[in-house]
């Protein structure tokens, strides 16, 4: 190295001064790096400066030294600053890689169906099968829908309050799906056949087998010809699918005012095949109620009762799904609890 001390430190200050000049201009991240490479790179002057060192006298080397670590602290600090200085710039962070590739992913959370609609859905494929269609109807009715179009006496239990939530103007929450019933009727002319799924509400206190929200299934087949033994037919293939191969069935006598004859509908349960466990009582499992359309029902939505025939049923969703799965409470349905529906997979 030629150079004397004296030399250098001018070089130095020059060198500094530069520096600090064109970091003025400096304005985003890649124009920092060039200057970087520039000043503080490992061809830069500094650098090439700072490995000749060795070649300067010994009595000079100390004071060169000194001088050369000044500047270099000084183009360092000019660097840190204007860093700081982009980093804080709004949309600064999108260039930083801020972002760390190579962790591994945070997987998604997947919903997961909920038993309730997983029964439906069986249910649901079974009546498509047949050709039966799907029809919808609101939860907040009218008395006429809900009770009297379908032939409930004026002084049926089922009015009272204390089965029927009644809100204001005259309307009240559905306490089964029937009244979809007369909708579907008084939209349409027979033939007809569909399924009607929906919430329904009593005013129960909720215990293990009662909830003041349930779902039903409605059924309904009008047609010329449409016979009980089909019913039967179609109601045990249903139990079939549902519980599988070997399921039986069994009609109990009962009377809902909208079918005459009516009946509840039972199966072996699936759970114990016939010993008494803690889903049934004797082997049974009530999950139904159905019968023929009273011709009364037919008069209320101008059906002739002379020209058709039909038969209805309701199946209870959550008794359904309790039995299937072995659930012996009916609240676990409606505490969400993803430890209990992530089970039904
Ligand atoms: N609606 C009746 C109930 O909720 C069930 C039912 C539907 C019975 C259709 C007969 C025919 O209990």
């Amino acid at each position: 190295m030629s150079s004397t001390l004296s030399e250098i430190t001018d070089e130095l200050a020059a060198l500094v001064a530069a520096a600090e000049e064109e970091v003025g201009a400096v304005v985003d991240a890649k124009a920092l790096e060039a200057w970087r490479v520039k000043y503080l790179g490992k061809k830069a002057r500094l650098s090439v400066l700072s490995r000749e060192m060795g070649s300067l006298g010994a009595d000079e080397r100390p004071a060169a030294g000194k001088v050369l670590n000044e500047a270099k602290a000084r183009v360092q600090a000019l660097f840190d600053a204007k860093k700081a200085e982009l980093e804080k710039q709004p949309g600064a962070a999108a260039e930083a890689p801020a972002i760390d590739t190579t962790l591994p992913g945070r997987r998604p959370r997947a919903g997961d169906v909920h038993p309730i609609t997983k029964v439906y859905y069986e249910v649901r494929d079974f009546y498509l099968r047949l050709g039966f269609g799907i029809w919808y109807g609101p939860e907040a009715e009218d008395d006429f829908h809900n009770f009297g179009a379908l032939n409930f006496p004026e002084d049926h239990p089922s009015r009272d309050e204390q089965d029927t939530f009644y809100l204001n103007d005259g309307l009240l929450l559905r306490t089964h799906t029937s009244p979809v019933q007369i909708r579907a009727m008084k939209a349409v002319e027979p033939p007809l056949r569909i399924i009607v799924p929906g919430r329904c509400f009593r005013s129960d206190a909720p215990d293990a087998t009662h909830y003041p929200v349930f779902h039903q299934v409605e059924g309904l087949y009008v047609d010329k010809a449409v016979s009980l033994a089909e019913l039967k037919g179609t109601l045990e293939a249903m139990g079939v699918y549902l519980f599988g191969p070997g399921t039986e069935m069994r009609f109990r006598p009962h009377f809902f005012p909208f079918t005459e004859p009516s009946a509840e509908v039972d199966f072996t349960c699936p759970r114990c095949g016939g010993e008494v466990c803690g889903v049934c009582h004797d082997g049974w499992v009530e999950v139904l109620g159905a019968g023929m359309v009273d011709p009364a029902v037919f008069e209320n939505v101008g059906y002739d009762p002379e020209a058709w025939v039909g038969y209805a049923f309701g199946v209870g969703i959550e008794r359904l799904a309790m039995i299937k799965y072995g659930i012996t409470d009916i609240r676990y349905f409606y505490e969400n609890d993803l430890r209990f529906i992530k089970q039904f997979k």
